[in-house]
């Protein structure tokens, strides 16, 4: 049986990619590691919590000690590299734990994968090394790296480590970069999920400056399925994009949002902008189409009314989640602004 750790496997898209794992290869054993930081929660694979294919272990991804234990112990052929802190406002409010996990974590790591010589490597990055466009044009896997936030600078550091470890000590390693997700168990504090949970609950919606922002959403399972592409049929040393062929201006998302919801356009709140805000991501991903036969197949439309569907079923999910820590994060990054109104 072959034997695949992914790392970080609590959050949105790799518990979704590990779902994706057990279903799809009856012979494969799924080694999860994850800190459980607020963004990680157990309850994202409780329905696979006794399938003896799956293997949870808790711990942090620059933790030494924790990899030569594991190594040791377990047959591991590949290794899927998400764990990460992940959302831009928390690298704004405070950068360290981004250097901490994104950075030296992923060395950390690196330097393990390659002590086991395991068969493949793959780094789980984002559209965001690019930096941010104007009206034309798209992000290539040749698109300079320009990174503006904490987030995205910690993300492109890996990015280049991982690229070091390839051409220095011949790593099989590859690299995805993806536009922005959406789909179920995403944590309600990035655009999406908060404002379907803050329109249930008819709280308003914070939009960023003038909400002419665009960002190019793709469906979690599309992404999942890229890099499982990625992984089983790319090159190594290479890099592949990922996009959702749907660019959308923040403001138009939300107005499609509230519509479908059944909740008024009243509930939008214009609030300050984020510092350093990209003002556009767009992905060209036919590297990854001509290269993995891979294409993004959810339709946005289908994709996010099944999306809201699902929160609007499993609103306890988000409301345990909207506890202490929840609120305290809330009220840092929005009580000025709201107030302000
Ligand atoms: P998430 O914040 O939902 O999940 C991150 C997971 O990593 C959590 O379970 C958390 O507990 C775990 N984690 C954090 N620090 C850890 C550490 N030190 N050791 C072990 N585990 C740790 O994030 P996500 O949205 O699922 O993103 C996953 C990956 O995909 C990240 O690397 C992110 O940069 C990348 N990505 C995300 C998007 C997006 O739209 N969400 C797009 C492109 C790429
Ligand atoms: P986000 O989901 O944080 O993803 P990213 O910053 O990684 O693209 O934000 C998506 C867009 O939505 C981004 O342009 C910022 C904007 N935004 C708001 O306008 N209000 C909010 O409360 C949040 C969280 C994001």
């Amino acid at each position: 049986m072959s034997c695949i750790l992914v790392t970080g496997g609590c959050g949105f898209i790799g518990s979704n990619y590990i779902r994706m794992q057990l279903e799809k290869y009856p012979d494969q054993k799924v080694i999860n590691v994850d800190k459980l930081t607020y963004a990680g929660n157990l309850e994202n694979l409780k329905d696979h919590e006794d399938d003896p294919r799956y293997q949870f272990v808790k711990g942090d991804i620059s933790d030494p000690a924790l990899w030569k234990e594991l190594f040791a112990k377990e047959s591991i052929n590949n290794v899927v590299n998400f764990a990460a802190e992940s959302h831009v406002d928390r690298s704004i409010l405070d950068s360290g734990p981004f250097v901490q996990t994104n950075i030296v974590g992923t060395q950390i790591l690196l330097d393990a994968c390659r002590s086991a010589k395991i068969d493949r490597y793959l780094q789980v990055s984002t559209d965001e090394v690019y930096g941010s466009l104007g009206t034309e044009g798209y992000f290539t896997e040749e698109t300079p790296l320009a990174p503006n936030s904490p987030y995205s600078a910690s993300k492109t550091s890996a990015d280049l480590l991982v690229r070091s470890y390839v051409k220095t000590f011949g790593f099989p390693a590859i690299i995805t970069r993806c536009s922005n997700n959406y789909g179920p168990y995403q944590f309600p504090e990035k655009l999406i999920p908060l404002f379907i949970s803050n329109a249930m609950n008819d709280i308003s919606l914070p939009v960023y400056g003038k909400g002419d922002n665009v960002r190019d959403w793709i469906h979690v399972d599309d992404h999942c399925r890229g890099i499982d592409d990625s992984l089983r049929k790319g090159k190594v040393g290479e890099v592949y994009n990922f996009g959702g062929h749907h660019e959308v201006q923040n403001i138009e998302l939300t107005k499609t949002l509230l519509e479908l919801l059944g909740k008024p356009e009243s509930l939008i709140t214009y609030v300050k902008d984020r510092p350093g805000h990209d003002m556009r991501y767009a992905i060209d991903s036919s590297k990854a189409e001509n290269e993995l036969g891979w294409k993004s197949e959810i339709d946005f439309r289908d994709g996010i009314r099944e999306t809201i569907d699902w929160y609007q079923k499993n609103s306890d999910w988000t409301d345990n989640i909207k506890s202490g820590d929840y609120m305290n994060y809330y009220e840092s990054q929005y009580g000025d602004r709201l107030s302000g109104q």
